[in-house]
C-alpha cells in the first residue's frame, strides 16, 4: 500500500537493462499520483539473480519487473509462483511480500489483453479463427491470454513447429500448432493475426508474411513495438486491416503490478502513451 510518509521502491532487472521503458512509465505514475518514490533500472547479471532478488525486502523494494534474461530463471528462486506464471512458464513480476517473501506472477498476458482492449473496444477473442506467430514467452502469455479470453481457433505457427506443438499440448483447448509452410494460407477466415516473433524489430529482418489471405476485417496486431509500427502493420494498414502496436502491452502490464506493489490501480493515459512514443 501507498504510505504518504515512506518512499516507494521498485525497479526492473535485467542483463542489459538500459533500453527499458519501464522507468519512464513508473516514474510518471509515481508524479501523476503525487507519491514520493522511484522506479530504477536494475542491471543484474544472470548470476546475481538470487541475490538481487532476495535484497528486495530488506532494501525496502516493493518489488520489481523482470525481462531478458531472468524470466525464466526467476521461477527457481520467488518462494511461490502463481498459476498463471506457472503456465506461462515465465515470471515478470516479483512481489516483496511483508514477511520478506517473494511471490512471482506474469503481467504479459494482462498486458496483451488489455493492450488491444483500450485500442479496439468492441474487439472480442470469439469473433474468429486467430492466428498467433511465434513460441517464446511472448506468444505463450499472448496464447494463454485469448484463451482465457474465449478465443475458440488459435492456430500458432512458429520456425521451429516443435517450440509450437509444445506450447499446443501443454496447454490445448483452441490451440493448435500448424507447420511454417502454412503460415500464409493459415490467414484465411482469420479474425485477427499476431506477430508475436522478434521479426519487425529494430535490427532484425521482417516477419515473412503475406497478407494476401487475411480478410478485410482482420485485426493485426504486433507484440513488436521498436519501430512503433513494423513492416507487418504497415503492410496490413496499407490493405486496410485494422492494426494495434506492441507498446501499450508494455505499458498495461505496469498496472496490476503496481496494484501489487503500492495498493494503486494507474491509468494508461494518452498522455503516458505520448510520451513513451516520444522516445522510440
Ligand atoms: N510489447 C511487450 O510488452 C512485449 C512483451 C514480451 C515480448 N515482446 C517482444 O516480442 C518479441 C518476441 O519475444 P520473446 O520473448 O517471445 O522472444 P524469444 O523467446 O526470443 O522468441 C523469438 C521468436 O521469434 C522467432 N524468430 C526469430 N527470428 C525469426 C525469423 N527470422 N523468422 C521467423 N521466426 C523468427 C523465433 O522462432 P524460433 O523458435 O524458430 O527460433 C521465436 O518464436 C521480442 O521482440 C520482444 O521484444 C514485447
Amino acid at each position: 500500500m501507498a504510505h504518504p510518509d515512506r518512499f516507494l521502491l521498485a525497479g526492473v532487472m535485467g542483463w542489459p537493462v538500459m533500453h527499458s521503458r519501464s522507468p519512464m512509465l513508473h516514474n510518471y505514475w509515481f508524479k501523476q499520483h503525487d507519491l514520493a518514490g522511484a522506479y530504477v533500472p536494475l542491471a543484474i547479471r544472470p548470476e546475481g539473480l538470487a541475490a538481487a532478488l532476495r535484497a528486495l525486502h530488506p532494501l525496502g523494494f516493493a518489488g520489481c519487473n523482470l525481462t531478458i534474461p531472468h524470466k525464466e530463471q526467476a521461477l527457481a528462486i520467488v518462494d511461490e509462483v502463481d498459476t498463471l506464471a506457472r503456465s506461462i512458464g515465465a515470471i515478470s513480476c516479483v512481489v516483496a511480500r511483508p514477511d520478506g517473501s517473494l511471490a512471482g506472477t506474469n503481467n504479459d498476458c494482462y498486458g496483451f489483453i488489455h493492450n488491444i482492449r483500450q485500442e479496439q473496444p468492441r474487439w472480442r477473442a470469439d469473433a474468429g479463427p486467430v492466428v498467433v506467430i511465434g513460441a517464446g514467452g511472448g506468444p505463450r502469455a499472448g496464447c494463454y491470454g485469448l484463451a482465457q479470453e474465449g478465443a475458440t481457433e488459435i492456430r500458432l505457427l512458429n520456425r521451429t513447429l516443435a517450440r509450437a506443438k509444445k506450447i499446443a499440448d501443454e496447454f490445448g483447448g483452441p490451440i493448435k500448432a500448424l507447420p511454417w509452410a502454412q503460415r500464409h494460407d493459415a490467414l484465411e477466415g482469420a479474425a485477427m493475426v499476431v506477430n508475436a516473433t522478434s521479426c519487425g524489430m529494430v535490427g532484425q529482418p521482417a516477419l515473412d508474411l503475406k497478407l494476401d489471405q487475411l480478410p478485410a476485417s482482420a485485426l493485426a496486431a504486433d507484440i513488436v513495438y521498436i519501430p512503433l509500427e513494423t513492416p507487418l502493420l504497415a503492410a496490413a494498414r496499407e490493405r486496410g486491416n485494422r492494426t494495434v502496436n506492441g507498446l501499450g502491452m508494455l505499458l498495461h502490464q505496469g498496472r496490476p503490478a503496481w496494484k501489487a506493489w503500492f495498493g494503486i490501480d494507474p491509468e494508461v493515459t494518452p498522455e503516458l502513451r505520448a510520451m513513451v512514443e516520444r522516445t522510440i
